[in-house]
């Protein structure tokens, strides 16, 4: 049997109503902060992410689905979604627009990674991007509308680490305090960190290596070394957070995995997911757009893995949580005559809007009203040969049992439906 590859994952039915659930949270709360979606291709150029993302990163080193075309070009799957976005913001010009330029995507990524719980190599995030605005406010609004957003779904237990890792001034003299440490401990890093401090020492306190992280506990901290500029930004950003009562914790220690992030980062990490506990992180990017070939335009935003929001989820709510809501009407039946007559009265029960299901197995009466059950059907009504000749049939309350005759048509049963389901 052909097997699904390694880390990936099926959404089965009985989770996809809570992918839509997050789906539809993210496009609401984008919808009141006025981020607009944008799709983009599953694959790019791979110099896009290698000067995206930065050649010192694990996920441009290590991760990366890369292939050569039929045509001979390099390609890569997308590892992440703001190096897509900051290319497709310069091609189509959308800083043309009146500015910012707030964007929204959820994407299927891409990292040849260890599988582990909460660590996938197909995985997918929502996330936004806001162009063209370089002001505190705009970290701050970024920042709440992750916050809304994990609020909305109803998790609890996440807690907001935020961070400054200034700009390419001030990491130009920590980077030299940086690299001074890490000098100390050269014996002791490993090949890939040993790399990392003539050209990216930060890099080096995010390496997953125990005896790298240990050495990295004590190295000077880029909070504590901030220009004026910086730490202006940063002060400021925080005081508009607790104006919004948006609590949240300092955390020097975060430096983010990737290479373009400047100023304010920002993690959510849940309490309940183990190893990989980041549910949704990000930050601001001065450079990139002019790095990838745009005119100077600030960036900032975030993403949240799906897939651990899903664990959350069921680790709260429990593993059956699914959203799933059953029929409100099953129409069980006796005979042919009424599988036809009840197939029309679904259809216009459908027509007004009204999910009704009936049995397509030929299941026997008996087997129809368990299935109705299965499905959780909020209420039944049997067809035969007397509802059929009367056109009056008895619609059954499943929950309470209690029974009431109607009419065999969808507008006296909606009447009824209206009055007590909806
Ligand atoms: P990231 O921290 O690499 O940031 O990924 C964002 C989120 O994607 C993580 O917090 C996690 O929830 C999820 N994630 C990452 N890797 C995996 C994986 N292998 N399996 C399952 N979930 C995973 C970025 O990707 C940035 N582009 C975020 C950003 C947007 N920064 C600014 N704008």
């Amino acid at each position: 049997m052909i097997t699904k590859p390694r880390g990936t994952e099926d959404v089965l039915p009985k989770d996809s109503k809570l992918w839509q659930y997050i789906e539809k949270t993210a496009r609401e709360v984008c919808d009141l902060y006025g981020y607009k979606e944008i799709r983009t291709p599953v694959f790019e150029h791979t110099e896009l992410f290698q000067r995206g993302v930065g050649d010192t990163t694990d996920v441009v080193q290590k991760e990366m689905y890369t292939f050569e075309d039929k045509g001979g070009r390099s390609i890569t799957l997308k590892p992440e979604g703001t190096a897509t976005l900051v290319r497709s913001y310069i091609e189509n010009s959308l800083y043309a627009n009146p500015q910012p330029t707030k964007l929204s995507y959820i994407i299927p990524c891409f990292r040849y990674e260890k599988p582990q719980s909460g660590r996938l190599r197909e995985f997918h995030q929502f996330g936004i991007e806001c162009f063209g605005a370089s002001s505190s406010s705009t970290d701050a609004e970024v920042i709440s509308l992750a916050w809304m957003f994990l609020k909305k779904l109803g998790l609890s237990g996440i807690t907001l680490n935020i961070n400054s890792i200034g700009c390419p001034v001030c990491k130009k003299e920590y980077n030299k305090k940086l690299r001074a440490y890490f000098e100390e401990y050269k014996g002791e890093l490993c090949a890939t960190c040993l790399e990392r401090l003539e050209k990216n020492p930060m890099r080096i306190i995010d390496c997953k290596s125990e005896i790298c992280s240990r050495i990295a506990k004590d190295a000077p901290k880029m909070v504590d070394h901030l220009c004026t500029e910086c730490s202006e930004h940063f002060e400021e950003t925080k005081a508009r957070l607790s104006g919004m009562g948006i609590d949240f914790e300092v955390n020097p220690d975060i430096v983010r995995g990737l290479d373009y992030y400047t100023k304010t980062v920002f993690e959510f990490v849940s309490d309940c997911l183990g190893a990989q506990s980041t549910v949704c992180g990000g930050g601001r990017y001065s450079g990139l757009v002019e790095e990838l070939g745009g005119k100077p335009a600030d960036g900032i935003g975030f993403a949240a893995g799906i897939e651990r929001l899903i664990l959350v989820l069921k680790a709260q709510k429990g593993e059956e949580v699914s959203f799933d809501d059953g029929p409100d009407v099953f129409v069980a039946t006796m005979g042919d005559e009424a599988d036809k007559t009840a197939q029309k009265l679904i259809f216009e029960l459908r027509t007004k809007g009204i999910h009704a299901q009936q049995d397509l197995c030929g299941r026997s009466l008996k087997a129809q009203m368990k299935y109705a059950d299965k499905l959780a059907a909020r209420y039944s009504v049997v067809i035969g040969d007397d509802e059929i000749a009367n056109n009056k049939g008895n619609l059954k309350n499943m929950g309470t049992g209690e029974v009431k005759e109607v009419s065999l048509t969808a507008e006296a049963i909606c009447e009824i439906l209206d009055a007590e389901v909806r």
